[in-house]
């Protein structure tokens, strides 16, 4: 079987092929864009907004994420699944970080997780589960954990902030990282930072120089209530479904269905 692993990933970045990722939450989603050949399908902590109506992504628990990734996992054949660790399921020392991804792994089948911020105690902990065999995504730029610091605004605009940025990611390359997201970042560092970097960098708002492209599924499909700046809306389901189920009442109303 054509199973997609971080090594092919990286080699993907090598061949200058774009990496193709989307975000999910439930089994009918993750299969209908594994069937439509997403590379990499994200099981985001931004499902506690998309999915389950919180402000934040802060409320999100492990166990509600092991619940999320494993109906996810159910769906994929070919993709490589990808979980996000919720916020202060990772933080709060070096093994923590190793039950949750651990936990994420053995429960629910997904291939890597992923974890926010940059360096050092972040890039401390991908080491420590790069080296057990945990693959780990990273994530800088704007990170939704740290809303309540840094608000949904771009990051990356001073050139101390951009030196930040750039060093987060090299310490998480370093640290064995298998690709990085780049999140609401001027394109200038984004490419920057793509240059630098053997692994492959997932941009989101982050222009059109990064190896691959992220974005919300619900965006996308009009599914989600505000979107942020840089979103393209593929579809507009929203309108779809309330068709639908306009249709539904009219007829049930009517004596139309069932026939
Ligand atoms: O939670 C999420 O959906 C994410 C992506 C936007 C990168 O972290
Ligand atoms: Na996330």
């Amino acid at each position: 079987s054509m199973v997609i692993t971080t090594a092919q990933v990286i080699k993907w970045k090598q061949q200058q092929r774009k990496i193709v990722t989307l975000t999910a939450w439930d089994y009918a989603i993750a299969r209908i864009l594994d069937e439509a050949g997403v590379d990499i399908i994200l099981v985001g902590d931004s499902l506690a907004m998309v999915a389950l109506g919180h402000q934040t992504t802060l409320p999100i628990t492990l166990d509600e994420m092991i619940h999320h990734a494993a109906a996810v996992k159910r769906g994929v054949k070919r993709a490589l699944v990808v979980c996000d660790l919720p916020f202060l399921s990772y933080q709060e020392s070096i093994s923590q970080a190793i039950h949750s991804a651990g936990r994420l792994l053995k429960e629910t089948g997904v291939q890597a997780v992923k974890v926010e911020g940059g360096y050092p105690m972040i890039a401390e902990t991908v080491a420590r589960l790069t080296a057990i065999g945990i693959p780990v995504m990273g994530h800088v730029g704007l990170t939704p954990q740290s809303v309540h610091q840094l608000g949904y605004k771009q990051q990356g605009k001073t050139e101390a902030q951009a030196d930040k940025i750039i060093n987060e990611a090299i310490a998480l390359y370093q640290a064995g990282a298998f690709a990085i997201v780049l999140e609401h970042i001027p394109k200038d560092l984004a490419a920057t930072i793509t240059e630098k970097l053997p692994i492959p960098t997932i941009g989101i708002g982050a222009g059109s120089h990064c190896d691959g492209q992220v974005l919300v599924t619900a965006d996308i499909l009009g599914l989600s209530e505000q979107q942020p700046p840089f979103v393209k809306m593929y579809a507009n389901l929203r309108q779809v479904i309330t068709q639908a189920t306009e249709d539904f009442a009219t007829e049930v109303r009517q004596g139309q269905f069932p026939a």
